[in-house]
């Protein structure tokens, strides 16, 4: 199996190094697939709401039409798009808004500036459900232990998924139950966790555009799979008991 994590992910970088975002997203992950065809290795790959435009007001499931509006978001939708013209038995999992214990990301930057700034100013017109890394990798070892058990006719599998925690929060809700949570464990805070600032989107502009809207569908891998994807808030519990401990 080829389990592919490696990504362009910055994606304001992306608007202005089209090249290179191509050639990650999309032009190695062809590669990927062709070299999984001829291993005949399952393909599960990752990749991202950002293949919406985030206008629809529901939640978006696997059928819903793309269309991204970053250069991230096209260059991951043509890495999906190089892996069906291959075609080799592949997973696809789109997943959103998710940090780990690893590199950066959303929670560690609210713990810093909480401990930092008395006043803080987050986005609240923007939905999602924040999704921990560790769920992702639960939920694909879940996938290819049962792949893998059924060899061949783990094919059946083989397909766009949508996998995101439960429930849903803007940008503002989620940093706001991070330090609300880092506060009744204890940590040190200047900023009051029930004071952040919402502020829209508009205000908070960045070279390349996100959808407002990064809310996935998950009943497909539910039901497929059947496996149960928890509440979003458990997520970011765990991950702030790893850093706070
Ligand atoms: N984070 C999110 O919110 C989110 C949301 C939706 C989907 N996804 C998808 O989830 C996957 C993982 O994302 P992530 O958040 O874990 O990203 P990440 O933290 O930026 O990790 C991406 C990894 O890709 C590696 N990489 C980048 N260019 C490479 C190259 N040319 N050759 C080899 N390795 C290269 C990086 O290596 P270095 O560390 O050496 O640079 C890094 O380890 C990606 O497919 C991403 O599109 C992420």
């Amino acid at each position: 199996m080829i389990v592919n994590a490696a990504a362009y992910t910055s994606m304001d970088r992306a608007e202005a190094d089209i090249e290179n975002a191509y050639a990650v997203n999309a032009t190695a992950v062809g590669i990927l697939a062709e070299e999984a065809l001829a291993l005949g290795s399952l393909l599960v790959h990752y990749s991202t709401d950002c293949v919406f435009d985030g206008c629809q007001t529901t939640p978006y499931a696997e059928t819903d039409a793309v269309n991204p509006v970053s250069v991230y978001g096209k260059s991951k939708l043509a890495g999906e798009q190089a892996i069906a013209e291959v075609a080799p038995t592949a997973l696809i999992l789109r997943t959103s808004w998710v940090a780990g214990i690893h590199g950066n990301n959303f929670v560690k930057t609210m713990l810093r500036l909480g401990a930092m700034q008395p006043a803080l100013r987050v986005v609240g017109d923007r939905f999602g459900a924040p999704t921990g890394a560790a769920l992702v990798a639960d939920v694909t070892a879940q996938i290819v232990a049962r792949a893998w058990l059924l060899g061949d006719s783990g094919a059946f599998a083989a397909g766009i998924y949508h996998l995101a925690a439960a429930g849903e929060t803007s940008w503002h809700g989620y940093a706001s139950e991070v330090l609300r949570y880092a506060a009744a464990q204890g940590a040190v805070l200047k900023t009051d966790p029930d004071r952040i600032e919402e502020i829209a989107a508009s205000d908070y502009p960045l070279p390349a555009p996100r959808p407002a809207n990064a809310r996935l569908d998950t009943a497909k891998i539910r039901r497929t799979f059947g496996i149960h994807l928890p509440d979003w808030r458990m997520g970011v519990h765990h991950l702030l008991d790893q850093f706070l401990a």
